[in-house]
């Protein structure tokens, strides 16, 4: 076990880290963080902050041997940053998980080979590959990037009209891999734990809505039957199992129009879509990542309260600073900010939660709340 009081090495600067950090450091630990920027997000709570590049091994190196155990909270920390690591701390989770979440094609191959079912793909390696896989899927189809895409980063909708050889020209020549396209009914998403011992806990599913390919509200309990919850979580522990995963890992799923539950992504980290356990739940998804890392006892995940998150990207601050006295009023909302300077629109901010009575009316003030952010002149 790995004692409070002990130091965490993160890899990466985001607003995971920065609320992993917050949850590390409420039971004593304490935090190094390593990213290729400075005055990061988790830089801004952890007692040291390493600007370096994620290629500078001896860093990486030295940062591992002056801590206890390294953890992420950025899936594309590249391989043999992980491994430069592992020669000298423990790694939790392990380079295995990285190496599959981090590339789809490796990542739906893996669920494949473990009886889960995911969306329909195909890898694609040419403009020929691609006109093919586009023939065989009927259009619409989403043609995405192996690697580093996130927040719909990196993937086209092909359409009626979409030029697939341009489409593949846009690429670059990167590996890419093509998925049909399908006809969703809701997005869900389940957040594990699985400690050093191999028990684990679950959260969700959650059920979440996108805008633009990006993470928009989400909301919990998700409204659907028992036995496609079950479905869901049981899709989680075996996967977490297969990996020998310690930490915390998220699948999210696509729930089809007639039925079905797919497998999408998995992410070997908290999740946007877990921001809500922070202030419902009785353990946070960043206090079950420590408690995960450290061998100490996974927390309840139970939900006190119906709750829903809403995401406040940086288009909010385009008419100037949000109205924060509008949101902070209201007795069932919960203000959280990441600490970034520089509003991008399509930047993740900060996020809302409100806690109520039943889903419906959580998302409903959520949505509100966000409503009266917008600075009115
Ligand atoms: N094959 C698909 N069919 C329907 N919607 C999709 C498909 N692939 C992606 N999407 C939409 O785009 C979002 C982001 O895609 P995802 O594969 O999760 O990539 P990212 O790594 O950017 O999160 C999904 O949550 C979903 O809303
Ligand atoms: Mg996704």
């Amino acid at each position: 076990m790995i004692q409070p009081g002990s130091t965490i090495g993160v890899l990466g600067g985001g607003q995971l880290g920065r609320m992993f950090a917050m949850a590390a450091r409420r039971l004593g630990y304490r935090v190094h963080t390593f990213a290729p920027e400075h005055d990061t997000p988790t830089g801004q709570i952890a007692d040291v902050e390493v600007q370096a590049s994620y290629d500078d091994l001896d860093r990486i190196r030295a940062f591992a041997r002056a801590v206890d155990v390294v953890t992420f909270e950025f899936e594309n920390v590249p391989a043999a940053a992980a491994a430069a690591a592992e020669e000298h701390a423990i790694v939790r989770p392990n380079g295995r998980a990285l190496e599959i979440a981090q590339h789809r094609i490796r990542e739906k191959t893996f669920l494949t080979r473990h009886g889960l079912p995911v969306t329909p793909f195909v890898q694609v390696q040419s403009a020929g590959d691609l006109a093919e896989a586009v023939q065989r899927f009927g259009r619409p189809t989403v043609l995405k990037t192996a690697v580093l895409g996130y927040d719909g980063k990196g993937q086209t909708r092909l359409t009626g009209d979409t030029d697939v050889a341009e489409a593949w020209h846009a690429l670059g020549g990167r590996e890419a891999i093509l998925e049909a396209w399908v006809d969703l009914d809701r997005e869900l998403s389940v957040i594990g734990a699985r400690g050093v011992d191999g028990s684990s806990v679950c959260f969700g599913p959650i059920d979440n809505a996108h805008r633009h390919h990006i993470l928009d509200v989400s909301f919990a309990p998700a409204q659907v039957t028992s036995r496609m919850a079950a479905e869901a979580i049981e899709a989680t522990r075996t996967v977490m199992d297969a990996l020998e995963y310690v930490g915390v890992l998220c699948i999210e799923f696509f729930l089809t129009r007639d039925g079905r539950l797919l497998l999408n992504e998995l992410a070997p980290r908290p999740h946007n879509s877990g921001h809500l356990t922070f202030d419902a739940c009785r353990t946070s998804q960043f206090e079950q990542q420590v408690r995960a890392i450290c061998g100490l006892p996974l927390g309840s995940p139970e939900l006190l309260q119906p709750a829903a998150m809403a995401n406040l990207l940086g288009d909010l601050w385009a008419a100037g600073e949000p109205n924060w006295a509008a949101a902070l009023g209201l007795p069932d909302v919960k203000l959280h900010l990441y600490g970034k300077a520089t509003p991008r629109p399509g930047r993740k901010m900060g996020h809302l939660t409100a806690l109520a009575a039943t889903p419906e009316v959580a998302k409903l003030h959520v949505l509100e709340a966000r409503a009266a952010l917008t600075p009115r002149n």
